[in-house]
Formats: C-alpha cells, sequence, structure tokens
C-alpha cells in the first residue's frame, strides 16, 4: 500500500491507493475516524449494485451501521436540491456532529459529498473512496468541493478537505474505456506541468494502462496523486502554484461552455484545452516544437476526442468567462518544457485566439 500525504495549513491527511482496498476499508476507516456506531455512504444504485458488496465485506463482523444514502449518477444532478435531500436523509437518520460521510462514486458524488460535509451542522467529517480515474488522481484530492447552478459548474462550494482518500484502482474495472482515457488525460497534464519522468513513463506505459493492467494502472495513479498532492501542499487556495493544475483549462473549459457540457467528457475537452496551449507555447517560442510535438502525439493516444462545433470567436469570449480570471488579468499556464509549466499574466486576446483558432484546425484532422 502506498501512501501519499496532503499537508496543507488547515488538514493533513493521508491519500491511500491499494488494489482490492475496498474489501479492507472498515480497519481503515476506522484508523483515521476512530469508532463509528453509523456512517453514511453517499453513492449511486449503479456503483452500489457493482461494488456495494465488497464495500460492506469488511463491516460485517463490526457493529456498525453502513447507511446507503443514493444520488443518481450524473452532473445535472450535481445541484443544491440533491444536497437539501441527503442532509434531510441524514437528519431524518438522526446523523448528528459527529457523523462521518463517505464519497463513494465518481467526482460527482465526490464533490457533492464534500460539499454536503462542509455544511452539514456547519461542519461534519467525510472520506473520499472515489471510483472514476478522473476522481482517484484528481477530483478526490485538495477539498475543493461544491455544486452545479443553472447559470455555471461549480459556482457554489467550499474548502474542506476529506479526514482521508482511499483509492481502489480495482473499481476501475467496471469504468466505461472512454472515461478511462478521459481521465488519463489529467495524467498527461500532470506528468507535463509537473514530471518529465512520468511523461516518458506513460509514452512507454499507456497501452498497458488503457488496457487496464492492474500494476500500471496503480503506478500511473500514485504518481498523478503525488502531483497533485504536492502542488496541493504547497498553496491550498490556489493563489499561485496550484493555478498550475489547469494547464489546458482555459481553452477546455471554454470548450465545456460553448458545448453546454454535452459533447465532450471533461478530460476530452481538457485534451483539446492542452493542444491549444501547446500551440501557444510554440507560438511565443516558450516551447520548442519537438517537445510539443511529444504532448500532442501522447495525448490524441487517449482519443480519438468527439469533434465539436464552436467558433474560435466563442471559445475566446468564453474564456473571458471562466471564473479564475475575473480576479484579475488573465492568467495562463503555459507548458515551457515536458515537466515544467508556468503562470504567464501576459498572453494577449490575439494570441489566445490564434491558438485557439490552431487548435480547431488541429480537431479537423484528428477529431471524430
Ligand atoms: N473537486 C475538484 O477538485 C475537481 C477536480 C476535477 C473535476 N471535478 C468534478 O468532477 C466531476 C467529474 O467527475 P467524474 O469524471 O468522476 O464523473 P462522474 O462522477 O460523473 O462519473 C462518470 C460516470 O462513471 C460512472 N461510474 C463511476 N464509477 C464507476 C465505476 N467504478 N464503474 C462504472 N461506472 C462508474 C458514474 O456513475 C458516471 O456515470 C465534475 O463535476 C467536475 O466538476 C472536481
Ligand atoms: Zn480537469
Amino acid at each position: 500500500m502506498s501512501t501519499i500525504p496532503v499537508k496543507t495549513a488547515t488538514a493533513n491527511y493521508p491519500v491511500q491507493v491499494q488494489p482490492r482496498l475496498l474489501e479492507t476499508l472498515a480497519p481503515h476507516l476506522r484508523k483515521v475516524a476512530g469508532e463509528q456506531r453509523s456512517i453514511f455512504v453517499v453513492t449511486s444504485p449503479e456503483i452500489w449494485s457493482r461494488w456495494g458488496q465488497s464495500f460492506l465485506a469488511s463491516f460485517s463482523a463490526r457493529k456498525i451501521d453502513i447507511l446507503p444514502l443514493f444520488v443518481p449518477a450524473g452532473e445535472r444532478y450535481k445541484q443544491l436540491k440533491t444536497v437539501e435531500h441527503l442532509a434531510e436523509k441524514m437528519i431524518v437518520a438522526g446523523a448528528k456532529r459527529d457523523a462521518l460521510l463517505v464519497a463513494f462514486g465518481g467526482g460527482v458524488i465526490g464533490d457533492m459529498t464534500g460539499f454536503l460535509a462542509a455544511i452539514y451542522m456547519r461542519g461534519i467529517r467525510y472520506v473520499q473512496v472515489p471510483t472514476t480515474y478522473l476522481s482517484q488522481i484528481d477530483s478526490s484530492i485538495g477539498g475543493k468541493t461544491g455544486v452545479n447552478l443553472r447559470v455555471g459548474k461549480n459556482l457554489l462550494g467550499s474548502f474542506h478537505h476529506p479526514v482521508a482518500v482511499f483509492i481502489d484502482p480495482t473499481v476501475l474495472t467496471t469504468l466505461p474505456p472512454k472515461e478511462l482515457r478521459s481521465g488519463a488525460v489529467e495524467s498527461v497534464k500532470a506528468a507535463v506541468l509537473g514530471d518529465a519522468r512520468f511523461f516518458a513513463w506513460l509514452e512507454s506505459n499507456l497501452g498497458d494502462l488503457l488496457a487496464g493492467d492492474q500494476e500500471i494502472v496503480t503506478r500511473a495513479i500514485e504518481i498523478s496523486v503525488r502531483i497533485k498532492a504536492e502542488i496541493v501542499s504547497a498553496d491550498e487556495h490556489e493563489s499561485g502554484q496550484r493555478m498550475l493544475l489547469n494547464l489546458g483549462h482555459t481553452v477546455g473549459h471554454a470548450i465545456e461552455a460553448a458545448t453546454r457540457y454535452r459533447t465532450l467528457l471533461h478530460g476530452e475537452a481538457i485534451a483539446w484545452g492542452m493542444i491549444a496551449a501547446l500551440h501557444l507555447a510554440v507560438a511565443r517560442s516558450a516551447l520548442p516544437p519537438a517537445e510539443a510535438k511529444r504532448v500532442e502525439e501522447l495525448t490524441f493516444r487517449l482519443g480519438p476526442f468527439p469533434r465539436f462545433h464552436a467558433t474560435a470567436k466563442v471559445l475566446l469570449d468564453r474564456t473571458a468567462g471562466d471564473k479564475k480570471h475575473l480576479q484579475s488579468a488573465q492568467r495562463f499556464v503555459l507548458p515551457v518544457a515536458i515537466g515544467k509549466a508556468i503562470v504567464v499574466q501576459d498572453v494577449t486576446q490575439q494570441e489566445l485566439l490564434a491558438a485557439i483558432q490552431s487548435m480547431l484546425r488541429t480537431m479537423k484532422e484528428h477529431g471524430v
């Protein structure tokens, strides 16, 4: 079992990664949360029917009530109303301030459960047991929680860290391949912004990763988690370094918004966003073209990614609407080498437009 620490000014917790960890969850939970009489597990009917038995396996001999709270799968249920329903169910079940919540699902469930934990009786503890590749390497770590509003994503939320994250790569065996590929884009992103050795390792091992080789998948998760954990530990609230995690996200978020989150999975939009960031970096001679080509090639091995219909102008306008840019001049994460990115503030609208246009041209050749 590998344990990766997250240590911020306000929180200190372990991220544990091990195949089949789910089957031995009870003692691990007790270690981080103490004896509990009841545990509330937020999950979806689909995930529970596939993995509920494994989840329950280590609890059977103990006097602990496991109370599953079901939410339907899907981003559209990531809303305040769902959180309210969950809170009401908890009240009815008698949950007090010492209650423990477990988020057992993908990023949608993780973000919602974290937010519920942040506001239920002004804050209770929760644990993340993420079940998608994306949530295992990204959304379960770092304490960002929240729900969507009709007018935009993640607009209500708070920082509330879990007391632990338990990652069982085995649960990914039931994940649709498209979800795995899309999540793996964030691994490529992590490698590009912070770990050249990991990038080279991915170049050699991506085939096995996508084929579901347990050892390779586990290793990829461990390294990706370590990169995110180190960045979050250095900068909890995205004042500087944490911004690096948004590589590819300025244009990626614009694509998601312009296509109303319907055409592409998150990672797929970020893949196009990274292509735009590469073009921008090469155009200002910040990144050698040969390195950009390697990143592009590795990224496209996770495709093919869906094409979408949006003009460069619409996408440009949408980048300004990204809430992360409201406070200041437009910040942009610029890849400057494989393994290194920097945050710059001097990207002009013309530069960004040119990068988006050249990304759209690339899409004509590579999209499906
Ligand atoms: N908090 C953060 O820092 C952060 C970071 C990145 C993304 N996010 C959020 O994460 C969300 C996306 O998360 P996601 O990509 O995990 O999507 P998701 O939670 O919607 O899960 C994707 C799909 O996979 C299914 N699924 C989950 N686990 C499965 C399994 N083991 N086997 C079979 N099917 C399974 C789900 O039911 C769902 O249909 C977005 O809402 C995004 O805003 C948050
Ligand atoms: Zn992302």
